[in-house]
């Protein structure tokens, strides 16, 4: 890797990131059943219909992990908790064995120097509750907040940070417009409602962990820059709604209070009644603001229903997840979103990473040379005001990758899924060297 920690300010923190559905292994420990093991039993959902069951058995083997990321020399871990595990209906009776095992989890990180970065909610929501509609029903937000309760208590004093809900967009957009994570709907009616629902489930869940004393609670969104396909005025203007219902709708409703015209276009008369009422919820104050960021898009107009339009393929060099590589994009929406949003509020990196076809024995040259012209566009971004306080690199280890299973390596750590033995990647070493300068 070029970059060297000391390239960074004293107290600036280097962290790996995980969620719990894609490494714990969710037979284990008494959870409940989630709508992803259901979405992935449904034939077609799922590469091969694979589920997270036993994934990285990070379960049993969280000592292990923990122990490569103090090896590694990280100041952080952003890992999650499975709302199923601690409750496995939903709502009621808490599963004793759950909060152990995140009890354990807290202070092991502890033992090891690594800050723990909670995440709330990474997208398995207990099957009851999807039943109930899930993040179409309003209640939804009281359920959430009740478990940000359960589970806080218990580890809601040792937590560095605690931020409610990863990727509002993934959860809202992804999964209930286009279908490609569970609940797998393609309805405009569930969109607007999971998309607002998703927001005031945040603010509930913040008014939670603040109840109990809690300190340091944000937001982690995720960003992807849209390019116009060309300079046409319609390619400008089909851009320019990518952009509103990915990466300016949740902002909009957490820092201004509300919701983009060009997306209101097509939501407003989808949208749960009342919704006007509920940004005071939503602006709920925070302590700091997380992006995620992976790639850009190239968006062309399309004949049809809103939001008619595409994505159309790029020139860039792509990685395994046909997902083009422009750091550029970090550094723009970086500065972008601190200009437009969110000020002087602290900032961090919250996920970047690539998938690459790994094999252990081969160096991951593609992944050293990704993360290194990242946290190359972080830092210019920096130079230039941004008050990043903090990087995360998405993965750890190579997990479940969600609808394309397990053959998208994210990891910094190769995970072999048939007998479970991580073995790290020349990433993992090269990171290992830059941190320790
Ligand atoms: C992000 C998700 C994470 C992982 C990466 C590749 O959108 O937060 O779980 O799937 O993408």
């Amino acid at each position: 890797m070029k970059f060297s920690r000391s390239d960074f300010p004293t107290g600036f923190q280097f962290a790996a990131a995980t969620s719990s559905y894609q490494i714990e292994g969710h037979r284990f420990g008494g959870a409940g059943a989630t709508h992803w093991d259901s979405f992935a039993a449904t034939p077609g959902n799922v590469v091969r219909a694979e589920n997270g069951a036993v994934a990285c058995d990070h379960y049993h083997r969280w000592e292990e992990d923990l122990d490569l990321m103090q090896a590694l020399g990280l100041d952080a871990y952003r890992f999650s908790t499975s709302w199923a595990r601690v409750l496995p209906e939903g709502r009621g009776t808490p599963n004793a064995e759950g909060l152990d095992f995140y009890d354990r989890l807290v202070d092991g990180m502890l033992a090891r120097g690594l800050n723990p970065m909670a995440t709330l909610y990474h997208w398995e929501l207990p099957a009851p509750l999807a039943d109930l509609g899930g993040w179409r029903n309003p209640d939804i937000a009281h359920w959430f907040a009740d478990f940000a309760t359960v589970i806080m208590k218990r580890i809601g004093d040792r937590v560095y940070s605690a931020a409610p809900i990863n990727e509002p967009w993934c959860v809202g957009w992804l999964s209930h417009f286009m279908g490609l994570h569970a609940p797998g709907l393609r309805d405009i009616r569930a969109t607007a409602h999971a998309m607002h629902h998703v927001l005031t489930g945040h603010g509930r869940a913040i008014q939670a962990m603040r109840a109990l004393g809690m300190k340091n609670l944000g937001a982690v969104c995720n960003f992807e820059y849209a390019h116009p396909a060309d300079d046409s005025e319609t390619a400008v203007e089909a851009a320019a709604l990518y952009d509103g219902y990915y990466n300016r709708f949740f902002v909009g409703g957490l820092f201004r209070g509300a919701y983009p015209e060009n997306v209101m276009e097509g939501l407003a008369p989808h949208m749960p009644k009342g919704w006007e009422d509920d940004f005071p919820l939503i602006r709920e104050p925070i302590d700091w603001f997380g992006i995620n960021y992976y790639t850009c898009k190239r968006i062309a107009p399309k004949d049809g229903a809103w939001p008619a339009h595409e994505e159309i393929p790029g020139p860039l060099p792509k990685t395994q997840m046909g997902w083009e590589v422009y750091p550029e994009g970090l550094y723009r929406i970086l500065k972008w979103l601190t200009e437009e949003y969110t000020g002087d509020l602290p900032i961090w990196v919250t996920e970047s990473g690539m998938a690459n076809p790994d094999v252990p024995g081969t160096p991951d040259t593609e992944r050293i040379a990704y993360l290194d012209a990242h946290v190359a566009a972080a830092r210019r971004a920096m130079d230039e005001g941004v008050p990043l306080k903090g990087y995360t690199f998405w993965s750890l280890l190579d997990n479940y990758e969600w609808s394309l299973g397990y053959e998208k390596r994210f990891g910094l750590v190769h995970v072999d899924f048939e007998t479970l033995v991580r073995t790290p990647k020349a990433s993992y070493d090269q990171l290992k060297d830059a941190l320790a300068r």
